[in-house]
């Protein structure tokens, strides 16, 4: 077989075992609401979670700041690394009103949170080291814990008894110890015991790094995070947020200590080896911080939303309490079945299937945006 056949076979077997993963055109539409295949559905598999990146309302608000739109802070392209040429004064801006929102730390922006995890871990880890990953950590952070040379381990999804007792038995053999979880967690929408993993990470010395991916925007004091609803975010060593979810714009951000941001500027590769965020997506940025800081009512809506969707699912969805609503189903084909059903009665939510997920955990992934009103909530409970 040549090279096309043997990939072409490779699509048919994903095919036939209902896992082949296809690029659907869809064009947000605005207040929940999207495009594809020329009909409108409510979308429910957007990380647009408080409807910032679909409100043309705002995009005009923001374009309206800069009276001529030849400006520079507009540019789209910054046409150089960082570290040469495209450290623009919108990164600036941008970090410092970041480290004014968490008490004053030190923050770096990344070009996304994919760069940011395949970048921090590898930077930091060495031989000497291990890397301690809850199992159900997304994709970004196990490649990242790839890349590095420490030796990693994956600890049960959210057993942190069980991460304590490999830390009693193995802390000792190694130089620096990492604890690494996501915050809210991308497929399950469940969260992590953050103040217990705190507690862990100072009983026996270790660094904590939380991927908050999921719960910047969302949670916490003007849409900060877990941990600063939990008021425990100066303790987090390396706290990530991500823009591209949330705040509806694109790239990612660190916060930590000034020795570990001028560390990752010196060592970390995705950082250094990559042309950096254009001006106009860091002042989006900027201005979404703002905006989403404001956005309490919308905060309360998901969480309201995400209680009334969880009590419809019942049995078969995960305990948790935020707006990614999985719909556990177990088999890949009947999650395509599920989702197709759903799609033809108006709304768009797509099965996520393994390797997303573990074997047989097939499911579709609600993920509520404050954009959506209510009432979809209403009509979705009675197709189930
Ligand atoms: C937990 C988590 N971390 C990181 C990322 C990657 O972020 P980005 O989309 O900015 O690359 C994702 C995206 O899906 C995610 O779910």
């Amino acid at each position: 077989m040549g090279f096309r056949e043997e990939l072409a076979a490779d699509a048919a077997q994903l095919e036939s075992g209902g896992r082949l993963r296809i690029l659907r055109e869809i064009a947000p539409e605005g207040h929940g609401l999207c495009r594809c295949d020329g009909r409108t559905y409510w979308n429910f598999s957007s990380n647009d979670y408080m409807g910032i990146a679909a409100d043309a309302e705002l995009r005009k608000r923001f374009y309206a700041e800069y009276p001529d739109t030849a400006t520079p802070e507009l540019a789209l392209s910054s046409a150089s690394s960082r570290l040469l040429t495209g450290n623009t004064p919108a990164y600036t801006r941008l970090e410092a009103k970041l480290s004014e929102r968490y008490n004053h730390r030190a923050a770096l922006v990344f070009n996304s949170g994919y760069h940011a995890n395949i970048g921090i871990l590898p930077a930091l880890a060495s031989k000497e080291d291990l890397i301690l990953s809850d199992k159900l950590n997304h994709a970004s952070i196990i490649d990242g814990m790839r890349l590095a040379d420490a030796e990693f381990r994956r600890y049960p999804h959210l057993d942190c008894d069980r991460l304590e007792a490999i830390l009693r038995q193995k802390r000792a053999d190694y130089r620096r110890v990492f604890l690494v979880t996501e915050s809210v967690f991308s497929m399950d929408g469940d969260t992590a015991d953050l103040r217990r993993l705190v507690e862990l990470k100072k009983l026996y010395d270790c660094i904590l790094v939380v991927d908050e991916a999921h719960s910047v925007g969302v949670r916490g004091p003007k849409g900060t995070g877990l941990a600063a609803e939990l008021g425990i975010a100066d303790e987090i060593d390396v706290l990530i947020g991500t823009f591209g979810k949330a705040f509806g714009s694109t790239g990612a951000y660190a916060i930590m200590a000034p020795e570990t941001r001028t560390y990752l500027i010196n060592h970390m590769r995705p950082l250094i080896f990559t042309t950096g965020l254009p001006p106009a997506v860091l002042n989006w940025s900027c201005f979404v911080l703002d905006r989403c800081a404001e956005m309490d009512a919308e905060r309360a809506k998901l969480r309201r939303m995400g209680e009334t969707l969880r009590q419809a699912f019942g049995a078969n969805t995960i305990a948790g309490d935020s707006q990614i609503v999985p719909f556990r189903i177990g088999g890949d084909r009947e999650a395509v079945e599920k989702a197709n059903y759903f799609l033809e009665n108006g709304f768009l939510v797509f099965a996520i299937r393994p390797p997303t997920v573990p074997p047989n955990g097939a499911r579709l992934r609600f993920s509520l945006s404050a954009a959506l009103p209510e009432e979809s909530i209403e009509q979705l409970r009675r197709l189930i």
